[in-house]
């Protein structure tokens, strides 16, 4: 399939921060890959802004070393990467400057007489959330936010700090913006196997009957990085990891699994479905925090191999920080549908190994009718969705073993995206460029949303923030978090179910 059977009007691209590293490793290598499979529209431009000097010859360059290095597709074809780059340009600009925005609106405007069309016009902010409001009023000083219809905003996560933080940045862009122009990133919705949970659940009737509280015991969501806190110490120790992953990342995937079915795919309905989601979370007590949420700091230890330094060790981190990079929490949704369910979740830097996995564990059979000698090996039904690396899904069941003895043993039936559909999927923002320039909202966060999940997060960012931590680091790097998180779950008869069902 290409881009033909879709409505691509022309659009121009204007990127922010057009000199960092986001814009180096995902942007371009996203744009030029939808560009290779013939998903961007025959006219379109795509503009860098930064403060860095650099001549359009350099910064085309710089590029295409980045797609090199970053791209799914491997090395840039030169007579490809000539075509592709006829569409870069690049302005020297202090974000500061209204002459700038003046420049850029102009030039929009020759686009415009040239392709005699209004274009898309996406304002990109690859940018320290410290400069959006700036930019955003620049904007509209330069009337490049009036086309309602046309021009967009699209703003990477971290969305504000905490609720309030947030609060105000819509406000802000709000002055300029309407809510529906806003595209708030979180790139977790844009990969596929977090867009097939839907899929999954609601274009088979086989699961939907039966997922809820009758069938379910508990859900697992672990969201493992083998990585520390590489360069970004910096934002890090501001941010941590209840703020950096389980605010964005981990509040989704647990709303597409908890979600209730759409009635269309609509971008609002969709929203709307995972927001009452959101609404249905059980508030933490604040008094009883420690009983619900766990935090963790990785030390110095051996990962695959190699020994690597403490989190307090790495650049632009303080020698005593209290900044977590594991987080554990024990969550309910108080709805019909899930009551009493426990949804258990964890991420956290410097694990054994990259590994995003939901695990749906079901309940046992109301009544077991084979004899406890055929039933040694029996086990729960279990689904395991594994959304990076090696995606895909795995059932447990039960079968009868081979021989003349009625014997149970478990059973994993594998289905993998890689060998199921022999071709590489796409990155995460290649659908959220793609989406951004057809003007789809559906993958991205709406303003509701994400000051819920700031909502939620307040008692613990609270809690933590009163009680300082004593025992960091309290996990070796290469270990799967600290034994506080083991503890939070074992005090319900639970485990953590990875890593154990992988060696099985
Ligand atoms: C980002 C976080 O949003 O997601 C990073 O800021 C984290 O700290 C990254 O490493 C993980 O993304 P992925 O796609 O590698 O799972």
């Amino acid at each position: 399939m290409n881009g033909n059977s879709l409505k691509l009007r022309p659009t121009v691209l204007v990127i922010f921060g057009a000199g960092g590293d986001l814009t180096w490793r995902k942007l371009v290598p996203a744009l030029y890959n939808l560009f290779l499979e013939g998903w961007l529209p025959e006219h379109f431009a795509i503009v860098g802004v930064d403060r860095k000097a650099m001549t359009g010859e350099e910064f085309t360059e710089h590029l295409r070393t980045g797609v090199n290095q970053f791209s799914r597709r491997g090395k840039t074809e030169a007579e490809r990467w000539s075509e592709f780059a006829q569409h870069l340009s690049y302005r020297t600009a202090d974000f500061d400057d209204q002459g700038a925005y003046q420049q850029l609106a102009a030039q929009i405007a020759t686009d415009r007489k040239a392709w005699a069309t209004n274009p898309e016009c996406i304002f990109y902010l690859a940018i320290p959330p410290a400069l959006i409001e700036m930019v955003v009023v620049h904007l509209g000083k330069a009337k490049l936010a009036r086309d309602r219809g046309h021009a967009r905003v699209v703003v990477e996560k971290p969305f504000g700090h905490d609720l309030a933080s947030a609060q105000a940045l819509t406000r802000q862009i709000t002055k300029v913006f309407d809510e529906a122009q806003i595209y708030r990133i979180d790139h977790y919705l844009g990969k596929e196997t977090v867009q097939n949970i839907l899929a999954f659940r609601f274009a088979n009737a086989l699961f939907e009957p039966i997922w809820d509280r009758r069938y379910i015991d508990h859900i697992q969501i672990t969201v493992a990085e083998a990585v520390g806190v590489e360069h970004r110490g910096g934002y890090y120790e501001h941010a941590g990891a209840l703020r950096d992953m389980v605010q964005s990342h981990l509040m989704q995937l647990l709303c597409l699994i908890a979600m209730e079915p759409p009635v269309s795919f609509v971008a609002d309905e969709i929203r709307n479905k995972k927001i009452d989601v959101l609404r249905a979370l059980r508030p933490l007590p604040p008094e009883h925090i420690h009983k619900f949420a766990v935090r963790g700091q990785y030390g110095s230890g051996w990962l695959q191999g190699e020994h690597v330094p403490a989190y307090r060790e790495e650049p632009d981190v303080a020698a005593a920080s209290t900044t977590e990079t594991f987080a554990a929490l024990k969550l309910f949704v108080d709805n019909w549908r899930w009551q009493d369910v426990t949804f258990y979740l964890r991420t956290g830097k410097r694990m054994p190994e990259k590994q995003s996995t939901i695990v749906i564990q079901f309940r046992p059979v109301p009544h077991q009718s084979f004899p406890s000698s055929a039933a040694m090996g029996w086990e729960p039904n279990r689904l395991l969705m594994r959304i990076q690396p090696q995606e895909g899904i795995i059932l447990r069941f039960q079968a009868k073993q081979p021989g003349p003895l009625m014997r149970l043993s478990s059973m994993d039936m594998h289905f993998a995206y890689a060998e199921a559909f022999k071709t590489t999927p796409p990155e995460a923002y290649e659908t959220l460029l793609l989406d951004a320039i057809l003007g789809d909202a559906t993958l991205f966060m709406r303003a509701d949303q994400v000051e819920i999940a700031w909502s939620i997060m307040a008692p613990i960012l609270a809690a933590w923030a009163t009680v300082p931590p004593t025992d960091f680091p309290n996990y070796p790097a290469g270990a799967w978090g600290p034994e506080a998180a083991e503890a939070l779950i074992a005090q319900d008869g639970r485990s953590w179910l990875l890593p154990a069902l992988e060696q099985d």
